[in-house]
């Protein structure tokens, strides 16, 4: 859509997403309208400051009595440009919130001053991730102690990184390359350097990529190994005759408490039931979950997370 012009001139990062051209399209549609507007309004400054001067002392303006016309019209024009502008941004926004089902899925944990990424296959990266080209890619992230922003230009995409919670966003890329990632929500002293680069590679570059890390862990698996370290699996058995409820094709559904209330079971209702256990018990289950605070890093919180989705769809009985 741009024509190559030198990095120095650029006004606009390089477009290597799927959703780039359409947010610059948007962002072009409100200059052209800013620029439209403002530039009227300047004409039509100087245009009536010169045909309606003053040219005599006795000189009296004829009284105005209105227009219903004219007060629709300028009501009407501005309602619809308005309109326009949000059911546009609207579509935008729901096509960048909403992550493809099929996405290959990355956690993202940021910290003072790093990202630490990794991989469903268990490959672990710090201020760098490489990724397939056109394929769907969520981050699922979340930070050990403050608000960050993770940002990639030249994706379009920016979102907030926050303590206790998970929030997420997604990408696919269009145009192999190295592109940088901020940190875009001031975070402390080194803000300005937390940042790094994302690699985009040509599918089968990125798999020879991925069989060259050092032979780690899958996250499932490591989550598998922790969950039974920590003794969730005596509580928590995947037939449903422990004293928890089974896990089992838990992800994704929804539980009923014994508030009464209805809640997804989501990557957050996890990890609160985790962290603080007796904020929502699941009915016809006793609150006698301890708590796992301080016993668990975010990063294996990531693994637990990982290995309860991964029962989902391993095919396993249903309790
Ligand atoms: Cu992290 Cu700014």
């Amino acid at each position: 859509m741009w024509p190559q012009v030198p990095q120095a001139l650029r006004l606009i990062p390089e477009q290597a997403s799927t959703v780039a051209g359409q947010v610059d399209a948007l962002f072009l549609f409100l200059v052209a309208v800013t620029v439209f507007f403002s530039g009227l309004i300047f004409l039509l400054v100087l245009v009536f400051a010169i045909k309606y001067r003053r040219r005599s002392e006795a000189e009296r303006p004829k009284a105005i009595h209105g227009s219903l016309l004219l007060e629709a019209f300028w009501t009407v024009v501005p309602l619809g440009i308005g309109l326009v502008i949000f059911v546009w941004g609207a579509y935008l926004y729901f096509v960048i919130s909403r992550p493809p089902a099929a996405a290959m899925e990355v956690y993202v944990v940021g910290k003072q001053w790093m990202w630490k990424l990794q991989h469903p296959t268990g490959q672990r990266e710090i201020n760098e991730l490489h990724i397939p080209l056109h394929r769907p890619v969520k981050l699922t992230m979340t930070s050990e102690d403050v608000i960050h922003s993770f940002y990639v230009p030249a994706f379009r995409v920016k979102a907030d990184v926050v303590p206790g919670k998970y929030t997420s966003v997604w990408f696919e890329a269009t145009k192999a390359g190295e592109y940088h990632l901020f940190c875009s929500e001031y975070c402390g002293t080194s803000h300005a350097v937390m940042g790094g680069r994302i690699v985009a590679m040509e599918p089968a570059e990125y798999e020879r990529w991925l069989a060259g890390g050092v032979g780690e862990e899958s996250l499932p698996a490591a989550g598998e190994k922790l969950f039974g370290r920590l003794g969730c699996n005596t509580c928590h058995r995947s037939d449903g005759s422990g004293r928890g409820p089974s896990l089992v094709g838990k992800f994704g559904r929804t539980e009923k408490l014994t508030s009464g209330e209805t809640i997804a079971v989501d990557e957050s209702y996890l990890r609160e039931s985790i962290l603080n256990p007796q904020a929502k018990i699941v009915a016809g289950y006793p609150p006698i979950m301890p708590t796992f605070k301080g016993l668990v890093t975010e990063d294996q919180l990531v693994q637990i997370l990982a290995y309860l989705k991964s029962l989902k769809t391993d095919g396993q009985a249903k309790p």
